[in-house]
C-alpha cells in the first residue's frame, strides 16, 4: 500500500470522528468494555498505544468490537508495524517517522498516520508521499499557532494534533483548515479505565465527541 493509499484511508478514518481517543492499556480484560464505552460515546476511532505488554491483546479484541476502528500507536520499528497488523490493527500511528517504519508498513499494507513536529518533518513526509501526518507534540511544539504557521506555506498536509490536547484546547484546533481531527488520553483516563468505570469514560466521548461537529 502506497504512501499516497495510506494516507487515503487515513482521510477516510479520521473523516468518521473529531478526536481519537488514544488508550494505554495495562490489563487486556479492559479492552472490551472500553471500547464498547467509547463506540457507544461516539468516538469510533481507537488509538491503542504499543507501550504495554497487553497493547496486541487488546487491540485483537477491540477489534471484534462492532463499529469500532482499532488502531496501533507508538509505532517505532518493523517489528511493531508487522505485530499491529497480525493482532488486526486497521491503522498505524507513530510519534515520528523512519524510511524503515514508511517501507514496512508500506509491505504490511497498514495505513499509517506519521508523526512529525517541524516543517521539514512534514515536508519529508509530503516528499515520501503522505499527505496526512500526526502533529506531535503539540501543545509542547507550539500548539495552534505552530500548526497554523506550518500549514500557511504547506496546504498540502492534513494533521492530526496529539500530545497535551485537552477537552479544553480540542475545539481551537479543530478549527484550524489543516486539522482532521485531534487525539489524546484525556478521554480514557487510567482511575476510570482501573476502576471499570465505563459509563464514566462512555460520558467523556461523548462530550468530547460534541466538541466540535465535524463537516
Ligand atoms: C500520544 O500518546 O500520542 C500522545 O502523547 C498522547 O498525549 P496526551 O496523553 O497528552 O493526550
Amino acid at each position: 500500500m502506497t504512501p499516497q493509499n495510506q494516507s487515503k484511508a487515513i482521510r477516510a478514518i479520521a473523516a468518521q470522528v473529531n478526536v481519537i481517543p488514544i488508550v494505554v492499556l495495562d490489563d487486556a480484560a479492559h479492552a472490551r468494555p472500553l471500547a464498547e464505552a467509547l463506540v457507544a460515546g461516539g468516538l469510533p476511532v481507537i488509538e491503542v498505544t504499543l507501550r504495554t505488554s497487553a497493547a496486541l491483546d487488546a487491540i485483537r479484541v477491540m477489534a471484534t468490537v462492532p463499529g469500532a476502528t482499532v488502531g496501533a500507536g507508538t509505532l517505532l520499528t518493523p517489528k511493531d508495524a508487522h505485530a499491529a497488523k497480525v493482532a488486526g490493527a486497521q491503522f498505524g500511528v507513530s510519534p515520528g517517522c523512519t524510511p524503515h517504519l514508511a517501507e514496512a508498513v508500506t509491505i504490511e499494507n497498514l495505513p499509517l498516520l506519521p508523526g512529525a513536529a517541524t516543517a521539514s518533518e512534514v515536508m519529508a513526509l509530503w516528499q515520501h508521499g503522505y499527505d496526512v501526518a500526526k502533529f506531535f507534540p503539540a501543545e509542547m511544539y507550539g500548539g495552534t499557532e505552530a500548526l497554523k504557521s506550518i500549514g500557511a506555506p504547506i496546504q498540502q498536509v492534513a494533521f492530526c494534533p496529539t500530545g497535551g490536547v485537552t477537552s479544553q484546547n480540542a475545539p481551537a484546533y479543530l478549527r484550524l483548515a489543516n486539522v482532521m481531527c485531534v487525539g489524546g488520553s484525556w478521554i480514557t483516563p487510567k482511575d476510570k479505565i482501573v476502576a471499570g468505570d465505563w459509563a464514566g469514560i462512555e460520558a467523556l466521548a461523548r462530550e468530547a465527541a460534541a466538541l466540535s461537529p465535524h463537516e
